[in-house]
């Protein structure tokens, strides 16, 4: 650094006179006043020493005169105060990125004097304060401020920036709301507008139809209301099209959107459009993503769409169509995704969606759809999600589709499928999800289901199976969630469950069981479990009858409990003396379960007497790990995670599931959260195989789903993780919880919260164990995804 200044004084010494060399030294100047103020590793590599130029330095580059044209120190984290009049020493700069780093200071207003700029990249600052005039930047082209929390109105004076090419203004959500003015439509060579989440209010100007240079019009998640004005219809160059979002707008979409040939990709996404989908957008000749989920649109939709080459996405969920899909749908484009799901659409399933051999998710919960399920999905290979559940479908599901290499999620309940449950399910390698429930399927349970390794739920609840519960379920080291209530099983209670090491939920009720409760089970120790409705007999396992209820093992008239338990309700005799065999174990297992919830007792009440103490704890061991958290935000809201970590306490929680811990959480904001902290590993040492296995996976989950949000899920909103824990913010849902939401009408609630609720009457219900993370689809704002170029990025389904 001295030697540095010492060889700058010496060079502006000797070049007074020279105008060149003037403004070599202004220009080496600003770089000096860069590195004094600003820090980052990456500034180490501007080192001046052994006349080595700035224009050499990375990052940067100078035109032949030698004048600095481009500083680019985007994503380089670096911090601290910029230094404002950047174009007094630098008069030649065209290109200044600086995105993706923490700077504060004025530096933006004095940016404005430069004249000369050409692109300006201020995303990813979360920069505050407000916007300058930006008129005297004459020669802008590309205007990047997205992600960042200025306050104050939104600078009008952008429209005077008649060479703009690019305006993005994406995230700004701490602006005051504001409207697109008419004279938007003076920015003739705009072509990429994105004005998503950055609180514009009322009409589209049909102005914006005289914009004819535009390809990329991205108006989402704003309050956009109105009718569409037709006059987009105008623009010839659109590509990209996204209105989604905006929850007010209505009217139907205009049949000009059939002049937009150059259309990729349309989202109207969540408002409330009513009418038609028209005929002139299912035949755009380059149309491959079409999302209108979540608006109010009648009819059928338009079998031209089948008649498609490009269409990848189609997702219409949530509307009122009716009538048949075109049944040669995806026979002449590759589709990826299908999702036709809470409509009211009927007929026959088509046949053809997966010839293109790229289909992941094929969706079409709650319609009216009937006929058989053609033999073609079975051998859709590609298939990730197939989920048919509430409709009126039968025959036999075909042979294969359970088996398929890549799926993850089955879901065929509630419908009227027939026939067995094949044991070619034993080459699902990847299946997660089995939900078969409320059907007619008959025959065994297959032994080779053990093969399917990854299998975490499997519900076959309401059927007509009979025979053995096969033990190599045992296998099955992930499941999570086994339901086969209300079948016609009549053997005995494999002992093969006990492996069942990460078993949440067991429900065995009505069916034809015999035999007693093997003791083993008591190494289980599931959130639910249920017995009734069988022919079981013999002793209760004492644990079991400690945490469970009555009703759990009610209707079993042979069932009876050991006779030093002092039943106080009278459900069921005493076991004989026979049964008595394991009275001296058992005693003392009364004695040590006494004593440890006396000491458990205490501790409560201990907790309760320090909690300021056990606060300063807790804050000390997550400042610790808060370093390493990743975070991944699916939301406009952004959370101040020191708040989230530092609300981690006891007193906040409301329930406690197989894989962590749910608090609720009430933020400065006001706003209510539910929090799941999940478990993985205490350190990088003694995290299991299987730890860092789902650890992995919920990563991968969170990453290419964090995007997928319904209506009846739990809205996630972000996502941090560390070596110690993930956490999962998720919206509060005061009177369900996710179970609740995707099987309307069975709860599963957990001991200690039945415990918690027992004694706080009146609460309302907690957001409650949400079961593993797998099962969590949040919702996502695509303006996340925008930065993922993957084709699973720009999902937006029902899972
Ligand atoms: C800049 O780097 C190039 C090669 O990368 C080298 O030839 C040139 O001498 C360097 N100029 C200065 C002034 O350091
Ligand atoms: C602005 O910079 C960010 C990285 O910081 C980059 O992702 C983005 O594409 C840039 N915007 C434009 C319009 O080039
Ligand atoms: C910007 O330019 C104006 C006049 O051209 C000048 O008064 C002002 O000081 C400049 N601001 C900075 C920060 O350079
Ligand atoms: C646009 O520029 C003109 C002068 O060129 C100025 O009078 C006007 O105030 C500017 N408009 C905005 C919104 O800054
Ligand atoms: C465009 O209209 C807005 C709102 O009416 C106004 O504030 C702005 O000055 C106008 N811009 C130009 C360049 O006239
Ligand atoms: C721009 O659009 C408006 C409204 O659609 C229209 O009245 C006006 O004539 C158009 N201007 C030009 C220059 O095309
Ligand atoms: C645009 O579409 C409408 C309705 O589909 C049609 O009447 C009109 O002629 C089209 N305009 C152009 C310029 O193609
Ligand atoms: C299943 O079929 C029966 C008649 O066999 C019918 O009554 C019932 O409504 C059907 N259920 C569904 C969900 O379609
Ligand atoms: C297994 O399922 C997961 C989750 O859906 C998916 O990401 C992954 O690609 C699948 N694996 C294979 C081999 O298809
Ligand atoms: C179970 O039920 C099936 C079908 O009703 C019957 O064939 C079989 O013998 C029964 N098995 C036992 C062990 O009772
Ligand atoms: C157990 O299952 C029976 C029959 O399915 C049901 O009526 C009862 O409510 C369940 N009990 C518990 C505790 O879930
Ligand atoms: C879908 O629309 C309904 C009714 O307008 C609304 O309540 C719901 O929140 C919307 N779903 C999503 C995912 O925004």
């Amino acid at each position: 650094m001295a030697f540095q200044s010492i060889f700058f004084l010496f060079v502006s010494l000797i070049s007074v006179t020279s105008p060149i060399q003037a403004i070599s030294n202004n220009q080496y100047q600003f770089f000096n006043l860069m590195k004094a103020s600003l820090s980052g590793n990456a500034l180490s590599d501007w080192d001046a020493t052994g006349g080595r130029s700035y224009c050499n330095f990375t990052g940067v580059s100078c035109n032949s005169r030698g004048y600095v044209e481009v500083v680019d120190i985007s994503g380089w984290s670096i911090s601290g105060r910029f230094p404002s009049g950047i174009c007094s020493y630098l008069p030649g700069l065209r290109v200044l990125r600086l995105g993706d780093n923490t700077l504060h200071g004025d530096f933006l207003h004095s940016i404005v004097n430069c004249s000369f700029l050409e692109e300006l990249n201020l995303s990813f600052l979360y920069a505050t304060g407000t916007y300058p005039d930006f008129s005297p930047m004459k020669s802008l082209r590309i205007l990047d401020v997205s992600y960042n929390h200025f306050t104050g109105e939104f600078p009008m004076s952008v429209t005077n920036l008649s060479n703009l090419e690019v305006l993005n203004f994406n995230e700004n959500d701490h602006l005051d709301s504001w409207q697109l003015p008419e004279n938007i439509s003076r920015l003739t060579k705009l072509k990429r507008m994105i004005l998503t989440t950055c609180v514009l209010y009322g009409p589209i100007p049909a102005s914006i139809g005289n914009m004819t240079s535009l390809v990329d019009l991205e108006l989402s998640g704003n309050f956009l209301s109105g009718h569409i004005p037709a006059e987009l219809g105008s623009l010839k160059n659109l590509q990209q099209l996204e209105l989604y979002y905006n929850y007010h707008l209505s009217g139907y979409i205009p049949e000009e959107f059939g002049n937009l040939t150059e259309l990729v990709d349309l989202d109207i996404s969540v408002n409330k459009l009513t009418g038609k989908i028209p005929e002139s957008i299912c035949r755009l000749p380059k149309l491959e993503v079409l999302q209108l989920y979540n608006n109010s649109l009648t009819g059928e939709i338009p079998s031209a769409i089948a008649s498609s080459k490009t269409l990848r996405i189609l997702s219409l969920y949530d509307n009122f169509l009716t009538g048949e899909v075109p049944r040669d749908l995806g026979r002449l484009s590759a589709i990826v995704v299908v999702d036709l799901s809470e409509n009211r659409l009927s007929g026959p399933l088509p046949t053809d969606v997966c010839r293109g051999g790229k289909l992941l998710y094929f969706l079409v919960l709650n319609n009216m759809f009937s006929g058989v399920l053609p033999d073609s999905y079975a051998k859709c290979k590609s298939l990730l999600r197939f989920r048919l559940s509430h409709n009126r479908l039968e025959g036999s599901i075909p042979e294969g589709l359970l088996g398929l290499p890549r799926v993850s999620i089955i879901d065929l309940s509630y419908n009227n499928f027939s026939g067995p449950i094949s044991n070619t399910i034993g080459t699902a390698r990847n299946l997660s999800e089995l939900f078969v429930q409320s059907n007619k399927i008959s025959g065994v349970v297959p032994p080779e289901i053990s093969r399917a390794v990854n299998l975490v739920k499997i519900d076959f609840s309401s059927n007509l199976l009979y025979g053995p519960i096969p033990s190599e379920i045992g296998y099955l080291k992930k499941l999570n969630l086994l339901i086969l209530q209300g079948n016609k099983l009549n053997s005995s209670i494999p002992k093969s469950l006990s492996l069942l090491r990460s078993l949440n939920v067991l429900d065995l009720s009505n069916n034809l069981l015999t035999g007693s409760i093997p003791e083993s089970l008591c190494e289980l120790l599931p959130n639910s479990i249920n017995f009734s409705n069988n022919l079981l007999s013999g002793p209760i396992p004492l644990s079991l009858i400690k945490g469970g209820l009555v009703e759990s093992f009610s209707g079993n008239p042979g069932l009876c409990v050991p006779v030093y338990v002092d039943s106080s309700d009278q459900s069921f005799p005493v076991c004989p003396r026979i049964y008595n065999r394991k009275r001296l174990n058992s005693i003392w297992a009364i004695g040590i379960s006494v004593a440890v919830l006396t000491v458990g007792a205490l501790l409560f009440l201990k907790r309760q007497f320090s909690k300021d103490r056990a606060v300063m704890q807790h804050d000390e061991t997550m400042s610790s790990s808060f370093i390493s958290y990743d975070v991944k935000s699916f939301h406009r809201i952004s959370f101040d995670q020191r708040e989230i970590l530092a609300a981690l306490i006891d007193k906040n929680i409301v329930g406690h599931g197989g894989s962590g811990i749910v608090y609720k959480i009430e933020l400065s904001s006001g706003e209510v959260v539910a929090v799941k902290r999940l478990w993985s590993g205490k350190s990088k040492d003694s995290a299991s195989e299987d730890q860092l296995l789902l650890d992995k996976e919920l990563k991968a989950e969170v990453g290419t789903l964090g995007s997928v949000r319904h209506n009846n899920i739990v809205k996630l909103y972000c996502y941090f993780s560390s070596l110690n824990c993930s956490l999962l913010i998720y919206e509060y849902m005061p009177n369900g919880n996710l179970w609740d939401a995707l099987h309307s009408g069975r709860v599963h609630l957990n001991w200690p919260t039945r415990h918690q609720i027992a004694l706080e009457e009146g609460k309302t219900l907690p957001l409650l164990s949400l079961q593993e993370p797998t099962v969590i689809w949040p919702r996502n704002m695509r303006t996340h995804l925008k930065q993922q170029p993957s084709v699973m990025s720009t999902v937006l389904a029902w899972c």
